[in-house]
Parts: structure tokens; C-alpha cells; sequence
């Protein structure tokens, strides 16, 4: 293998080393944003007068060529490079000679490095973005579907007072949102060019790094090149906002899990997204909202890895820095999985309205509003509670709900109950009364509806931007 560096050394470097030390097996991956990056400062470097306008034509058009061999798998992670820009510059040396060895001209693999992670990382989390988005559609749709699906909500996972599903995905709904905008912050604030740092400390050559931010689509060239080349906050804010996703979509399939069971019965998976078991045929599992709830520790895992590796790091690069690819990736990939995943699984569940409802009835989940009935009978709150809590413990002795009995039984427990109670304490009351902003009577659904269809078309309308 061709080393970059043969000029100050007079041995090979011992096999185990040189194994340690590569990152090519990871950070081939990065190939096309390698080339990108080269030939912008190609392109920079020729207009600048430091290569030839033909020179820098040259390299580009053999970069393509490149480009070309490693899409169409003629060149692959199994040669015999330290890493991605050594492969990438010893094919461009091999296919036009002197012109090739003039590529690395004010550059170092510190800066080069940096770029190409942190467009790979940009491109990922517009990937990102539109995954979330195709999620919050789908959730938003299942909300105007299900206004009318009454079910518990619970505290303790006691079941507490009567919500609709509608109500519950709309939960998940502004979790997912927080996420969009925590990425495009992530975006924002990551958009900067490092290149042209060099190794830490700027160069000597007249570089445009204006140009070079600009052809990469940067918002700006980093204004200290010890900073550039060493910083890996945007990749942990990242790596956080993965993590952030993770736990969403975990307590979302904890939750899927759950409604799954027997005991449940909220909603059924579809055959295409449950495994079945080797010994007992009857079993239909939620392997797959399990294994997200799963992998969600590994994305922390990434995140907490990267934090340790940069505690502590005297500036300016250190190889140490090459560990923030492995987990990276592996975070990336995990988490842009799951996200397809989860939204295919969500899309083609069943809900079970009427055992939903039936479990919501069963549950007390009205004992507040008979309450706040009595309140409304000039009844003192505390006292009211105190009634409901009675007769709530006689229910559970008669095995009844609380709009189960006749009105002479509810008398004997409290003179003040009418027979306007059984409207009061209906599922369908409990739910539409409540109707201050974000609770889930139909009225203050509809608006939280209105109000994030149109953050939907805004989000839509700035993917093309
Ligand atoms: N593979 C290295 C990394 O990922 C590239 C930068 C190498 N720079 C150096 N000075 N050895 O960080």
C-alpha cells in the first residue's frame, strides 16, 4: 500500500499497526462526499492561480472518473489504503500523474477529513427530517381518523381519565415535532466549512475559502482553523437528536406492545410486521416495536461514546477523533431504520375502537367528572372527592360502573345526584367537555389539528428550499 507519508521513515509499518490505524473499512462510506470536497478545492485552487485552470480541470474530471468506479463497484473497502482520502488520491495520482500529486496543495487530512464528515452528517439529517416528516403526515392523518376512538388515558399506567386516540397520537405528534426542529438547528448551526484549516493553523497559499464554503453549499468558511479541524460538537448534537428520536419511538413501541396484548387488546399489528415462535404456534409477537425499544440503547450508546472520546482533547486534532466514525455510522444507520420501520408498522396497525371505549368505561375513568358534578351542585371539591371515593369502592363491591346504577342507589350514597348524572359521567361528556387548548374534546382537537396541518404544509413548503 501506497502510505502518504513514506518521505521521513525508513520502516514498514508493523501489519498489526497499520490494521489499528486504518479506517478505511468504515470510512469508505464516505467516498462521495471525499470527492466533493476535492474538487472544490481543485476548482478553488485553479481559480485562485495556485494550479492551472487545466491542472484543475484535470483532477476534477479524474475525480468524476472515480466517482464513476467506486458507484459502479470497480473500486471497493477491500483495497489496500489507510483511508478514504489516501485511496482517493492514489487512484487520482495513478490516473493523471504530476497534475494529481498537486491536489493535496494547502490541504491536510485533518481539514479534509472534517468536511466530509460533516457534509455526509448535513445529508443525513435532511434524510433524517423527511423521515420524521412522513411520520408526523401519517400520525396527523390517524388523528382525524380517530376524534371519536375514546380509550383511557392513564398516570401510573392506572388507568386516570378518558382521552381519545386521537388525543394520545397527537402526544407523540409534538414529541416528533420538537425533533424536525431540533434537527434543523442542528443543520443550522452545523453548516459551516472547515476547509481550508489545513492540518490546524491556516496556510500560506492565497486559498479562497469563501469560494470553497460556497461551492460545498456551507453558509461560510469556520473562523478559526484550530476549531475547524476539531470540532465534533454538530456530530453529538447530532448524535443527541438521534437519541431524542430513539426514546420517542421506544416509548411509542412500549406503548404498541402493550395495546398488542391480550389483556389489552387495543390494536393488532399486521402479519407483515409481528414473527411468530418456533414452539408455540398460537404466538403472533411485536418483535419489531420490541427491537426498536431495543436498539434505542445503542444510539445512547453512540452519543455517550463521543462525549467520553472528546472529553479532554487537547486542541488541535488527535487521532483519537477517528472514533467518532464507527458509532456514528452505526447510530445513523440505526435510527434512519427504525424510523421506516416504525411509520410502516404504525401505518398498517388496527384499532380496536370498541375495546378501547370498553376499557375506558370500566376503568373510573369518569370518577373526576362525578365529582366536578357534585361541584357543580354547590358541593365543596375536597367533600366531592371524598363522596366519589365511596362510591367508587361500592362500584368495585357490585362490580358496576359508576353510570351502571340506578339513581336511587347513587341517592342512598349522596342526596345531590339527579338524574342528570348519567349524561354528566357519559364517556362521550367526559371527553368533550374538556376543551381547553391541548385537552381532547372535539373542538380543541380540531383546532391543535388545524394549527399543525399547517405546520406540516410549512415544514413541505421548506423541503424545497
Ligand atoms: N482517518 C482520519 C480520521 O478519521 C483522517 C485524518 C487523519 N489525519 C491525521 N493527521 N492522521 O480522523
Amino acid at each position: 500500500m501506497a502510505t502518504l507519508w513514506g518521505g521521513r521513515f525508513t520502516k514498514e509499518t508493523d501489519s498489526l499497526v497499520k490494521a489499528f490505524n486504518a479506517s478505511l473499512p468504515f470510512d469508505f462510506r464516505l467516498y462521495r462526499q471525499d470527492i466533493e470536497g476535492s474538487i472544490a478545492h481543485a476548482v478553488m485552487l485553479g481559480r485562485q492561480g495556485i494550479l492551472t485552470e487545466e491542472e484543475s480541470a484535470q483532477i476534477a474530471k479524474a475525480l468524476r472518473s472515480i466517482l464513476e468506479d467506486i458507484e459502479a463497484g470497480r473500486i471497493t473497502a477491500d483495497e489496500d489504503y489507510e483511508d478514504i482520502h489516501s485511496l482517493v488520491e492514489d487512484k487520482l495520482i495513478k490516473r493523471i500523474g504530476d497534475p494529481g500529486k498537486k491536489l493535496h496543495t494547502g490541504r491536510s487530512r485533518n481539514d479534509q477529513v472534517a468536511v466530509d464528515m460533516r457534509l455526509y452528517t448535513r445529508e443525513h439529517a435532511r434524510e433524517t427530517k423527511a423521515l420524521v416528516l412522513a411520520l408526523l403526515h401519517l400520525l396527523l392523518s390517524l388523528e382525524e381518523e380517530h376524534l371519536d376512538t375514546f380509550m383511557p388515558g392513564f398516570t401510573h399506567l392506572q388507568k386516570a381519565q378518558p382521552v381519545t386516540l386521537a388525543h394520545h397520537l397527537g402526544a407523540y405528534f409534538e414529541m416528533f415535532k420538537r425533533d424536525m426542529s431540533r434537527l434543523s438547528d442542528t443543520i443550522r448551526r452545523m453548516n459551516i466549512c472547515p476547509l481550508g484549516a489545513g492540518a490546524l493553523a491556516g496556510t500560506t497559499y492565497p486559498l479562497d475559502r469563501d469560494l470553497t464554503a460556497e461551492l460545498l453549499s456551507f453558509d461560510g468558511p469556520a473562523l478559526n482553523s484550530m476549531d475547524a479541524v476539531s470540532d465534533r460538537d454538530y456530530l453529538i448534537e447530532y448524535l443527541s437528536d438521534l437519541s431524542l428520536i430513539m426514546m420517542h419511538l421506544s416509548r411509542f413501541c412500549e406503548e404498541m406492545i402493550l395495546w398488542n396484548s391480550n389483556e389489552y387488546g387495543f390494536i393488532e399489528l399486521d402479519d407483515a410486521y409481528s414473527t411468530g415462535s418456533s414452539i408455540m404456534p398460537q404466538k403472533k409477537n411485536p418483535d419489531i416495536a420490541e427491537l426498536i425499544r431495543g436498539k434505542c440503547g445503542r444510539v445512547y450508546g453512540a452519543l455517550h461514546s463521543l462525549l467520553v472520546t472528546m472529553k479532554g482533547l487537547p486542541l488541535a486534532y488527535n487521532k483519537d477523533m477517528q472514533e467518532d466514525k464507527e458509532l456514528s455510522f452505526d447510530a445513523m444507520d440505526t435510527a434512519a431504520g427504525c424510523l421506516r420501520l416504525f411509520t410502516g408498522m404504525l401505518k398498517t396497525t388496527v384499532f380496536h375502537k370498541e375495546t378501547m371505549e370498553k376499557s375506558a368505561v370500566m376503568g373510573f375513568t369518569n370518577a373526576t367528572d362525578a365529582a366536578d358534578y357534585l361541584v357543580n351542585k354547590g358541593m365543596p371539591f375536597r367533600d366531592a372527592h371524598a363522596v366519589i371515593g365511596r362510591l367508587v369502592l361500592y362500584c368495585i363491591e357490585k362490580n358496576k360502573a359508576i353510570d351502571e346504577l340506578p339513581l336511587e342507589e347513587l341517592k342512598e350514597i349522596c342526596d345531590s345526584f339527579e338524574e342528570d348524572i348519567y349524561e354528566a359521567v357519559s364517556l362521550k361528556t367526559c371527553v368533550e367537555r374538556r376543551l381547553t387548548t391541548g385537552a381532547p374534546g372535539r373542538a380543541a382537537m380540531e383546532e391543535a389539528i388545524r394549527i399543525n396541518k399547517q405546520y406540516l404544509i410549512n415544514e413541505e413548503e421548506k423541503k424545497d428550499e
